[in-house]
């Protein structure tokens, strides 16, 4: 690891700089990565292939037409990691393990060379007393399971949970705090949908069915991670959700917007922390899918109760109503649902374009404890800005975008006593593959330069690590 010039360093601490809101004791602080975006080594120690490995082959599918095959090396450099983690003063690491590296067919024979190396990455955090959040499934399918349908197919679900608790068997004893899937909006209608993930389909019948199997699948890691890891172990699932804002008061944007928050929002939510399909759903997609993949019973093991919910939170999405794209309801994938995206002029974005709106972030966490009682415990599991800047100078726009989102979860937190808020994570601990976007876009606290390595802290980096000590003092 390096170290940026004094200059930044310095001027991250300037008195100017926000401070971190009033948050209790007890609150974790934390950076997040994932596996198939900072690994690389995709083809050591017994690894097997996963469908973003095929993915980024297919020309056109990466805008810069990589892979994460290299990424940040961190399968070799992650003790570089921990330092970074262990020199900003988090007290919490979110990461993920790659399923293809544990069960490099995706279920049956486990690899153990693979475990080995989250084990050891364990062992670090713990000595250095970051307590790990393990997420189980950050995208990274094994393709010897999509070959067999992937999250079309029910059995997916099965093959998930064994490997939960292969998982959850071998670190259990030091691992607390499991996260099931992330964003299972974006590996269902991204990948099987929209087809700007991997796999790159664009369904109907097939992406509803993946959500489907990806919550059932879920439920499934729930109890087998509690039952290999035992009753120490907190589990959850981790959501990206955004409020969907109509464009006009009009009757027709506002339904754009209610069909935007079906299949973004509660298509995941409900079934979730209700223990149903959001009303309208089966209206949404009639014609698209007779839904025949639901099986009496799965809602059950789906809203199984979870020790916290983890909420990923970049932006709000303003939508105005569209004509479908595919006129014909069987031929249409399950993303086109009459809406367009717009960008409100005037709007504050980052160099991706993406609005900049803490209040979204107010919005998603009061909006949650409105909707659900008995909300479990939040975190915020990812939350963060990219710059397009190939270079560790001053990222200021990535302090204010920290600090403007923490003071809308701590005012969500202080408004709302049904909210119980126990942490935040930056994303990202490290500039790495933003997927489809290849390497272009920039998230982390700390700059990685992709030739040779080396990591880099930001000003960002610098302003965290001081406020977070500040904050430790005071509270
Ligand atoms: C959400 C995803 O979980 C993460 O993998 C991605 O890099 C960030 N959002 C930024 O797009």
């Amino acid at each position: 690891m390096t170290t940026t010039s004094e200059g930044a360093a310095a001027a991250a601490t300037r008195p100017d700089l926000p401070e971190l809101p009033d948050l209790p004791a007890g609150f974790s602080w934390g950076a997040a990565t994932a596996a198939y975006q900072i690994e690389g080594a995709v083809d050591e120690d017994g690894r097997g292939p996963s469908i973003w490995d095929t993915f980024c082959r297919r020309p056109g599918a990466v805008d810069d037409g990589t892979s994460g095959s290299v990424a940040c090396d961190s399968y070799h450099r992650w003790r570089e990691d921990v330092d970074l983690l262990a020199g900003l003063g988090v007290d919490a690491y979110r990461f993920s393990v790659a399923w293809p590296r544990v069960m490099p067919a995706g279920r049956s024979a486990v690899n153990r060379r693979g475990l080995d190396y989250y084990d050891r990455l364990v062992d670090a955090l713990c000595g250095h007393g970051i307590r790990p959040f393990v997420t189980l499934y950050h995208w990274d399918l094994p393709q010897a399971l999509e070959d067999e349908g992937g999250w079309r197919v029910r059995d997916t679900a099965e093959w998930f949970a064994e490997y939960a608790a292969a998982v959850a068997g071998v670190l259990g004893d030091r691992v607390q705090d499991w996260i099931t899937l992330n964003e299972p909006y974006c590996s269902s209608m991204v990948g099987y949908a929209e087809g700007r993930h991997a796999p790159g389909t664009a369904e109907g019948h097939g992406a509803l069915a993946a959500a489907h199997h990806l919550l059932l699948g879920h439920g499934r890691a729930v109890a087998a991670v509690r039952s290999a890891a035992g009753p120490r172990s907190r589990v959850g699932i981790t959501l990206n959700l955004s409020p969907a804002v109509p464009a006009s008061d009009t009757e027709a944007d506002r339904a754009a917007a209610d069909r935007q928050d079906l299949m973004l929002n509660r298509q995941f939510t409900d079934p979730v922390l209700g223990g149903a399909y959001p009303p309208g759903f089966e209206r949404l997609y009639a014609g698209v899918s007779d839904l025949s993949f639901r099986r009496d019973g799965d809602l059950a093991v789906i809203s199984t109760p979870l020790d916290f919910l983890g909420v990923n939170y970049y932006y709000r999405v303003h939508v105005a109503d569209a004509p479908y794209e595919q006129p014909d309801p069987a031929l249409r994938s399950a993303f086109d649902i009459g809406v367009r995206q717009l960008r409100p002029d005037g709007l504050p974005t980052t160099d991706l374009g993406w609005p900049v709106e803490p209040q979204g972030l107010f919005d998603t966490l009061t909006g949650l404890a409105d909707r659900y009682p008995g909300l479990p415990a939040v975190y915020v599991t990812e939350n963060g800005c990219a710059d397009l800047r190939d270079g560790p100078e001053p990222d200021p726009e990535r302090i204010s975008f920290v600090a403007g989102h923490l003071a809308a979860a701590a005012r969500a937190a202080a408004v709302d006593d049904r909210l119980d808020l126990r942490g935040y994570f930056y994303w990202s601990l490290i500039d790495n593959f933003e997927w489809a976007r290849g390497y272009g876009p920039r998230f982390g606290l700390a700059h990685v330069d992709y030739r040779t390595g080396s990591r880099t802290p930001k000003a960002s980096y610098h302003w965290l690590r001081d406020r977070l000590r500040a904050w430790r003092e005071r509270t």
